[in-house]
């Protein structure tokens, strides 16, 4: 007979997240509809993940060609989609080399790996809000200690410094610095831009002494802040760069982007993953990446947040309950005086989907394929709620 085990709900599944009062049924374009039947305006596209809109043609059209030619061979194979969907990372960025993981979290593992491996050196540089994953790494590399809680010891030789504060950066970092990860625009931490002076001075830094500079773009890039990777914007070149949430548009996948002085380090059994680069997600990310770029997402993004952005300023900054909004591109934070989990609850019941970012920030994270309508749709419903 089956044992028979004790738990609080009905729900065979562990309580990890904090779950809505929300069935999903089915998503098309920018919109999702409930088991209810009750249509949503999406304007968090799954956490920054479906970056095209949901159900897109050529990324679904794409995986049913996979589906029906083998779904896995592993890499002791060459899979050409693996090349095609590294070389166009490559091309459009300033890495040379990919490393493909199943999510960012795993991602970002492999630029811990890499950056200790490469340098010799241990301890890393990361920044306090910052968000880089929930694996022993990642989560160390993580500035905050609510998601450490309860996990110890951490990871050894991480430092956490407060972000865009360029002196105290300049006192942390030293000769036994391996590398600083840096998210470009901070997202689970509030939305918080990078400054340009900082990031600049984050790149001479580490240049200066001997140390790799990581940019975590899991969630700012692939168009996501109106440029391919969201450091563009300050003009630097990162040493890796790691990537996953839109990358499939929905299909688990992540990479990590590096210069091809790497190489040597990350050689034959140093580095691996069964499912990275499975054809199912290459086929997925081969299709994304080739809409982002011929469609020009990016720019018509830069020029849709500013856009959306100044609109969402003009209505909303004035209210007693705001702050301040802010973002780049289509990843926008509105930091009120309320708590932001009741908005985001409030948003719902009028049919909109948004998420909060800490306690304080409504984020926004709409599919760049969003049509204008329905971003004035968002923004009336989101200006009623603050009001
Ligand atoms: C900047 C950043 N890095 C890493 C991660 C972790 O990605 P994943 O959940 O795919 O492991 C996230 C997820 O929110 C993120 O925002």
């Amino acid at each position: 007979m089956a044992q028979q085990h004790q738990t609080n709900t009905a729900s065979r599944l562990f309580p990890t997240y904090k779950r809505w009062d929300l069935t999903f049924k089915e998503a098309k374009g920018s919109y999702i509809t409930d088991s209810n039947g009750k249509t949503y305006i999406d304007l968090m596209a799954g956490i920054g993940v479906v970056n095209l809109g949901h159900s897109h043609p050529a990324v679904t059209a794409a995986v049913e060609k996979q589906l029906y030619s083998g779904w896995h061979a592993s890499n002791f194979f060459q899979y050409p989609s693996q090349e095609k969907t590294a070389a166009l990372l490559t091309e459009n960025s300033c890495g040379d080399l990919v490393f493909f993981a199943n999510s960012g979290a795993e991602a970002n593992e492999a630029a811990i790996k890499l950056v200790r491996k490469h340098t010799g050196r241990k301890k890393i540089i990361s920044f306090v809000q910052s968000f880089h994953g929930r694996t022993l790494g990642s989560m160390a590399a993580t500035g905050q200690e609510s998601i450490q809680q309860g996990f110890g010891p951490m990871l050894e030789e991480f430092v956490y410094v407060p972000y865009n504060d360029v002196s105290a950066l300049e006192k942390a970092i030293d000769e036994e610095t391996a590398a600083v990860i840096l998210e470009p625009l901070q997202g689970e931490g509030g939305v918080i831009p990078g400054h340009e002076e900082f990031l600049q001075k984050a790149e001479q830094l580490a240049e200066q002494y001997g140390a790799l500079l990581v940019a975590d773009e899991v969630q700012t890039g692939l168009g996501r802040t109106g440029a391919f990777f969201a450091h563009e914007h300050a003009g630097i070149k990162p040493d890796i760069i790691t990537t996953a949430k839109a990358l499939g548009n929905g299909f688990p996948t992540g990479a990590m982007i590096g210069k091809a002085k790497l190489e040597a380090s990350f050689g034959p059994g140093s580095h691996g993953s069964t499912f990275g680069g499975n054809p199912l997600a290459m086929a997925a990310a081969e299709a994304v990446l080739t809409v982002l770029l011929e469609e020009n997402l990016s720019k018509k993004t830069a020029e849709t947040g500013k856009a959306f952005l100044g609109v969402l300023q003009k209505s909303l900054q004035p209210l007693e309950q705001v702050t301040e909004v802010r973002g780049r591109g289509l990843m926008i934070g509105i930091e009120t005086k309320c708590p932001a989990a009741e908005k985001v609850l409030e948003l719902q019941s009028k049919g909109v989907l948004v998420i909060a970012a800490g306690p304080s920030v409504i984020r926004l994270l709409p599919p760049l394929t969003t049509e204008w309508d329905t971003l004035m749709d968002g923004a009336k419903a989101i200006q009623e709620v603050l009001q």
